[in-house]
């Protein structure tokens, strides 16, 4: 029988320096990870989540990477690994939304845009965490945590189709992924957050809808940290392919 490898290694963590990235790369380091990020263009807001975990006592590392950029995710894997050592965990994080609008207002650049990083770039990112944690490649296996978006099973009709189906993309990445490397001690999971307090949503989105959820509040980056931190970890040991709802039952 293989074995599910997991442990307080090396986590990485794309799009790191603000919101849920930014959550789940200190939370990890609370919970005993070295603790490597990406960030796209904000060096000052990188640098704070690396200072906020090295004050808790791991080692961090942040570099410059768009993840919608194959060389740039090489680079960002290569960077982390020489500085940190062997990543055993990789939140594939970074995203965007799309500006609102119907479908039928949608442009080649804006769908191109939003597939290219959410979609394409999480591809590239679990590709590249394979190559280097899969045992048939000479590692010494992992976990890969995909965040989408509830979106992918609403639809945000009237805000961005484009977006919801971009993180649908990520939701049967989880699932195929899983299957192909569950023997090569990798674990594959899924989150779907809901309406979150961060700075991804166009102004004034949360005070309009944030109420909405049954639980009748928007997220906080920390409660999806938290999750994201329980699947890194061995405490997950069991699950591999699911994606799980942190959306205040919406
Ligand atoms: N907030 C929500 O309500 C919500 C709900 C469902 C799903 N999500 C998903 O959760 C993830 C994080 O969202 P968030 O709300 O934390 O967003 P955010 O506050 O806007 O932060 C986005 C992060 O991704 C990075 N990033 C953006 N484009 C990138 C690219 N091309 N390459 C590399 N890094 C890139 C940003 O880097 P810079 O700081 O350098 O710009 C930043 O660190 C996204 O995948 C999003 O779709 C969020």
């Amino acid at each position: 029988m293989s074995e599910i490898v997991a442990g307080r290694g090396v986590a990485l963590v794309t799009g790191g320096s603000r919101g849920i990235g930014a959550a789940a790369a200190v939370e990890l380091a609370r919970d005993g990870w070295n603790v490597g990020i990406s960030y796209r263009t904000r060096a000052d807001e990188a640098k704070r989540v690396v200072d906020a975990c090295t004050e808790l006592g791991r080692r961090a590392f942040a570099v410059q990477a768009d993840v919608a950029e194959a060389d740039d995710v090489e680079g960002l894997f290569d960077g982390v690994t020489a500085e940190l050592g062997a990543i055993g965990a990789v939140i594939n994080n970074a995203g965007i939304v799309s500006p609102s609008g119907r479908v039928d207002q949608y442009d080649v650049a804006r769908l191109e845009r939003v597939f290219r990083i959410n979609s394409i770039g999480a591809f590239l990112v679990a590709g590249a965490a394979v190559r280097r944690m899969s045992t048939a490649h000479g590692g010494s296996g992992g976990v890969i945590v995909n965040v989408s978006s509830r979106a992918s099973v609403l639809g945000s009709a009237g805000e961005y189709v484009d977006y919801a189906s971009s993180k649908a993309a990520v939701d049967a990445l989880t699932v195929g992924l899983a299957n192909e490397v569950a023997k090569e001690g990798i674990r594959v999971l899924g989150i779907r957050p809901g309406l979150i307090e961060t700075d991804i949503h166009e102004p004034g989105r949360l005070d309009r809808i944030g109420t909405t959820p049954p639980l009748g509040r928007p997220g906080t980056a920390h409660e999806v940290a938290a999750l994201i931190t329980f699947l890194a970890s061995d405490r997950s040991s069991y699950m591999t392919g699911s994606t799980i709802d942190v959306a205040g039952g919406r």
